[in-house]
């Protein structure tokens, strides 16, 4: 038996699969982020181990006989968010998380600092870590100079688990710190960032075995034998629980956020495109991924103002997809990562009329939401990534016009996955597994049964893709919007 741990921001989910990676088991557990200011986003750690704990004690009860025969652990985690631990192992403050922007000056000027993006593969992001300790440092000095090491969110749990300082390749890429070519912690990077390397946990492969449970989590009832694994970053291992591991192989999620994301056999940054290029959960592979900030977030924001449900919302429009929205809407709601690096920029409409009503306003998000993605699938291909089909997964991919809209924009088939565990908590337990039987991460991280191939509309992939010229066209009017 393995358990996968998908630490997410508004919670963690626990799964259960036998050897065979067939599901025995799940649990769940919620915790809130806290935004003390605006564009702040922050949760205590202390939140990561009581939902663990909970899920955990939830499995055990449902599946006593299978929670004792777990053989091994592991876990993906949310990205780039910064855990400081003093000397004593303390938590300093609450973990400063990846949709936090308040370092988006620090990022600026630490991706204008000579090779920093040659060595990182990447644009510095507001979000990734490296910013939020440069901010820390002329913020709150007083804590920046009691930091012994900076951990991201699950190598916190399996600090708490193992006793283990140790991070992954997958999860370290994103923190601008590391030399994602070459997998190891850049001395040149560090020192952009004013941080030591002594600062930073031991680096290790997603597959590599941790250790056992340090005595302390005795309460957690797992059998003594339980080995934790490293696991790895959030997309990465959504990409093992998928099978995107390799060229050609990808998905799209329709998510809270928006990805298109391609597995690589080889390291091909650009970070000019502002495709994000981090090491893989898997030892000698990489992917590649665009990141739109606001996908179902922005069907999330016009059922807050309409007060429709996102699903009311997405069934009123029926099945069948129509020409293009004379309405459009630019989801920059929270800035934009993938191809504009801009965490200032706002979102809005245009082409509002005087008979638009909510379905309009519906389509225009959906539209709108799939031009981004595009904007994203282009800049993957600049990199030399091809996806000529792929998976489509996420909560917005679960309306079937939505999914259609986005093969008709993006001109590939989607496959949809059959219900079922995939994703991210299955990622991790795969990961597990592999860790502790040694198996080949090609024969085990294979692709979920396909429920359906929503093809792209021949009949209207011309109209969408003038539509999203006219999309592409507008961003630096919304860029100089006051
Ligand atoms: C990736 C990213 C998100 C977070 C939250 O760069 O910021 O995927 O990990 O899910």
């Amino acid at each position: 038996m393995f358990v996968g741990l998908d630490l997410g921001t508004s919670g963690v989910k626990a799964l259960l699969v036998d050897g065979d990676g067939r599901t025995v088991g799940s649990a769940d557990a919620t915790y809130a982020a806290t935004h003390p200011a605006p564009g702040w986003s922050e949760q205590d750690p202390a939140a990561w181990v009581a939902g663990v704990s909970e899920a955990l004690a939830a499995l055990k009860a449902a599946h006593p006989q299978a929670y004792g025969a777990i053989q091994g652990l592991s876990l993906s985690g949310h990205m780039h968010g910064a855990v400081l631990v003093g000397a004593d192992g303390a938590v300093l403050r609450p973990c400063i998380l990846w949709n936090d922007t308040r370092s988006h000056s620090e990022a600026t000027t630490l991706d204008a600092m000579p090779g920093v993006r040659d060595l990182s593969g990447n644009i510095v992001f507001p979000g990734f870590t490296a910013p939020k300790l440069a901010w820390i440092a002329a913020h709150e000095p007083e804590i920046f100079t009691r930091v012994s090491k900076v951990m991201l969110p699950k190598d916190y749990v399996v600090w708490w688990l193992t006793g283990r300082y140790v991070t992954e390749m997958s999860d370290a890429a994103g923190t601008a710190w590391l030399d994602v070519g070459k997998r190891a912690w850049s001395d040149r990077l560090l020192a952009a960032g004013g941080m030591r390397a002594d600062q930073m946990p031991e680096l290790l492969e997603g597959t590599d075995v941790v250790g056992p449970l340090q005595p302390d989590r005795a309460d957690l009832g797992l059998p003594e034998t339980t080995r934790v694994i490293a696991g790895g970053a959030d997309n990465a291992v959504a990409a093992c629980g998928v099978g995107a591991l390799t060229e050609g192989d990808g998905f799209v999620s329709l998510g809270t956020s928006g990805v298109v994301l391609a597995g690589r056999d080889r390291y091909a940054p650009r970070p000019e495109s502002a495709v994000h290029t981090f090491c893989h959960a898997v030892p000698g592979r990489w992917y590649q991924m665009g990141v739109v900030l606001a996908a179902t977030d922005s069907l999330n924001w016009l059922s807050r103002v309409t007060g429709q449900s996102p699903s009311a919302l997405s069934d009123a429009l029926g099945n069948t997809l129509g020409p293009p929205c004379p309405t459009k809407f630019y989801p920059y709601l929270s800035g934009e990562r993938t191809p504009h690096n801009d965490a200032q920029v706002r979102g809005g409409f245009t082409g509002l009329d005087v008979a638009t009503g909510p379905q309009e306003l519906t389509r225009a998000v959906m539209e709108g939401v799939s031009f981004a993605l595009r904007d994203s699938f282009e800049a993957l291909r600049s990199t030399g990534a091809a996806l000529n089909t792929a998976l489509a997964i996420g909560g917005g991919s679960r309306s079937d016009q939505w999914t259609r809209m986005l093969a008709t924009i993006l001109n590939i088939p989607l496959e949809r996955p059959d219900e079922g565990a995939y994703g991210a908590a299955l990622g991790a337990a795969r990961i597990a597994m592999c860790g502790m039987t040694g198996a080949n991460p090609k024969e085990v991280m294979t692709k979920p049964p396909v429920k359906d191939v929503i093809d792209p509309d021949p009949n209207l992939v011309a109209a969408y893709d003038d539509a999203y010229r006219g999309f592409a066209a507008a961003y630096p009017t919304l860029k100089a919007m006051p």
